[in-house]
């Protein structure tokens, strides 16, 4: 009998790729829960998964998606002792992609209890891309002077805000588009489109760079860093139709300069996950808690039923700065 139903991308492409299939779920193990998913989000790591050039691509027939929002079903030993018993509303995000479903078998320790306050469509915006931001400004030490590349971004207008709480000197990058949205975020912001940006950023800041957070992997954001700066990489853009190989090559050169000057750091949350769960945890009640109370801006959700997932998928292509795509599941 099938008990969930799952999107699929069929062969790498555009959203047409996408199926919807019923699939039997396998009974939990040990201490594993099931959580029936009520919301999750399609991001950017979505669509470049579901073209083909993510860094760590499945192989089609794989199920998208890493966050999600949902409702405890089961509670095991280990969920009671974190808190969570059936019933309770519950946030996470996964080590390999698989949350745009209706039901996930997991370890509950992927999970934290959703604050009361806090809306379903609204947490499930938040999951990755605040850990993201979380873990990779916490990767740059306590530098003073920080610069986000794509401020107006998802994972970037978040790591914009903590670093901003920390009290740190912060300079942004955006284009014209979705300047003016990062700049409402209280910082400088540069169009990474002019040709010295790196300068006008320096300049922006009072000096170089301790520490700069980037998602593109272009090599001229090492000229904003001081020589014992660090530079934190979230992601490698690549060239179109080679972004997975650029990726990998990009994340292995990163590695050989980890001792360089600046100092080099790959910040992958999926590698975090599976070392650091208690830490992961701490980290996602945190800013769940922050959003709640209003100390963290997120992204406001544009919420698709699981139905029209393909025109979710394809609104989550255009979306507009300070949105996010969720799928009600
Ligand atoms: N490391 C991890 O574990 C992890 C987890 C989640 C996401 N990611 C990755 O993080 C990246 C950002 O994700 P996101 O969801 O924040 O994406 P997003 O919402 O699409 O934001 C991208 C941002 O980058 C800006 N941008 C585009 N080209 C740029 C360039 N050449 N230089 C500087 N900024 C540029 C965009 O500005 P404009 O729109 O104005 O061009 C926008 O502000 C993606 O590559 C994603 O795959 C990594």
């Amino acid at each position: 009998m099938a008990d969930r139903r799952a999107v699929l991308v069929s062969r790498f492409g555009d959203s047409t790729s996408l199926v919807l299939a019923e699939q039997s779920i396998r009974p939990p193990r040990g201490n594993e829960v099931v959580v029936r998913v009520t919301h999750a989000s399609v991001g950017t790591t979505d669509v470049l998964a579901r073209r083909g050039g993510y860094v760590f691509q499945p192989l089609p027939g794989f199920t998208p998606g890493y966050d999600f929002v949902g409702v405890l079903e089961t509670e095991s030993a280990v969920s009671v002792a974190l808190g969570l018993r059936t019933g309770a509303r519950v946030a996470g995000v996964l080590p390999r992609m698989g949350s745009h479903v209706t039901r996930l078998v997991l370890s509950p320790t992927f999970l934290v209890a959703v604050p009361d306050g806090l809306d379903s469509a609204a947490a499930a915006t938040a999951p990755l891309d605040a850990v993201t931001a979380g873990l990779a400004l916490r990767m740059t030490g306590d530098a003073p002077r920080v610069l986000v590349q794509g401020a107006s971004g998802a994972v970037g207008s978040i790591a914009v805000q903590l670093a901003t709480q920390e009290g740190r000197t912060v300079v942004g990058t955006a284009s014209s588009r979705t300047r003016a949205f990062a700049e409402e975020l209280g910082i400088p912001v540069v169009d990474y489109r002019g040709a010295d940006w790196m300068g006008q950023a320096r300049r922006a800041a009072g000096g170089p760079f301790d520490a700069a957070i980037d998602h593109t992997g272009a090599p001229q954001v090492r000229q904003t860093l001081a020589p014992d700066g660090i530079l934190v990489h979230t992601a490698f853009a690549g060239r179109a139709g080679h972004e997975r190989a650029d990726s990998l090559r990009g994340s292995a050169e990163a590695a050989g300069r980890r001792r360089g000057h600046p100092r080099e750091r790959v910040c992958s949350v999926p590698y975090f996950l599976l070392t650091k769960r208690p830490r992961y945890r701490a980290l996602l009640s945190g800013l769940l808690a922050a959003i709640d109370d209003g100390r963290l801006r997120v992204a406001a959700p544009e919420v698709y039923a699981f139905d029209d997932l393909w025109e979710a998928d394809r609104a989550a292509e255009r979306v507009e700065p300070g949105r996010k795509v969720v799928l009600a599941v």
